[in-house]
């Protein structure tokens, strides 16, 4: 059978105009419905690679597609709504209420009324939150836990085949991150999305991922199951990483 990716980067480079080169030479596939997880230390190019998919960046040489087309050809802001997107820093509004940071995206696609109820009602149901508590709450008003998971509702918001999230459960205590990655494996199971989801932690990619791509100054230097990686780990950084997390799963 064949694969059907989801996401590919081809030959791709991203080198910024003060001469940064965050990317070099990048070959990388996402199949349909795996989550993939990028881990790397800081400053390797992970948000960099995200940007790349969603078109807030162009990548300086090499190809992008999304879908089977060449994500230049598309245009960036239907691109952009078609696949989900929670920023490094969950990017809400401050002042916007919860549900209209939630039902941006629905909005824009002028979904009536109703639709965009049902629909904040059925993604605050997803991430385990008080619809009628929440709706009209300001993000400042939400513990940082809550704002993350809303960060994930938003961008679940217009039902995209491919959620990118970026680092969403940095920044958390241990116990809400446990519980944050609990639920997360719960929706994966619920929604079958293609996810890429970015993390600094191993065991965390370890937990959510079906492969793992593990990224260092902008190389690739392995793509795999967490069983390839610990069996087969391609280069020593990969060996390392795993031996620095030596019984923590
Ligand atoms: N707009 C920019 N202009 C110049 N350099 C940039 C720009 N954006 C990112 N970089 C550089 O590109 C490299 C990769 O950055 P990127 O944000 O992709 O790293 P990251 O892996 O997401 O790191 P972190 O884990 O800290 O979020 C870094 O050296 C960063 O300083
Ligand atoms: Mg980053």
């Amino acid at each position: 059978m064949m694969t059907t990716w989801a996401l590919k980067a081809d030959h791709v480079s991203k080198q910024f105009p003060d001469g940064t080169l965050a990317l070099e030479q990048i070959d990388w596939a996402v199949e349909e419905g795996e989550t993939m997880a990028l881990i790397g230390e800081s400053g390797s190019g992970k948000t960099t690679l995200l940007r790349l998919l969603n078109r807030l960046a162009e990548p300086t040489t090499g190809t992008i597609v999304v879908q089977g087309k060449p994500a230049a050809s598309q245009d960036p802001i239907r691109l952009r709504r078609s696949l989900g997107y929670v920023p490094q820093d969950g990017g809400l509004f401050p002042h916007w209420t919860i549900k209209r940071n939630v039902c941006l995206v629905p909005h824009l696609l002028n979904w009536s009324a109703e639709d965009q109820d049902d629909q904040f009602q059925h993604l605050m149901q997803l991430i385990n939150l008080d619809a009628a508590q929440m709706a009209e709450r300001y993000p400042i008003e939400l513990s940082g836990g809550q704002r993350q998971r809303v960060a994930v509702a938003r961008a679940l918001g217009a039902n995209p085949a491919i959620v990118l999230l970026d680092e969403p459960f940095g920044a958390l205590d241990p116990l809400t991150r446990q519980e944050l990655q609990h639920q997360f494996l719960t929706l994966k199971q619920r929604i079958q999305k293609t996810m890429v989801i970015i993390t600094h932690d191993l065991p965390e990619a370890f937990k959510l991922a079906d492969r793992i791509t593990v990224l260092k100054k902008g190389h690739i230097h392995q793509v795999g199951t967490p069983e390839a990686l610990v069996k087969t780990p391609a280069t020593s950084y990969v060996q390392s990483l795993i031996e620095s997390h030596g019984s923590s799963w």
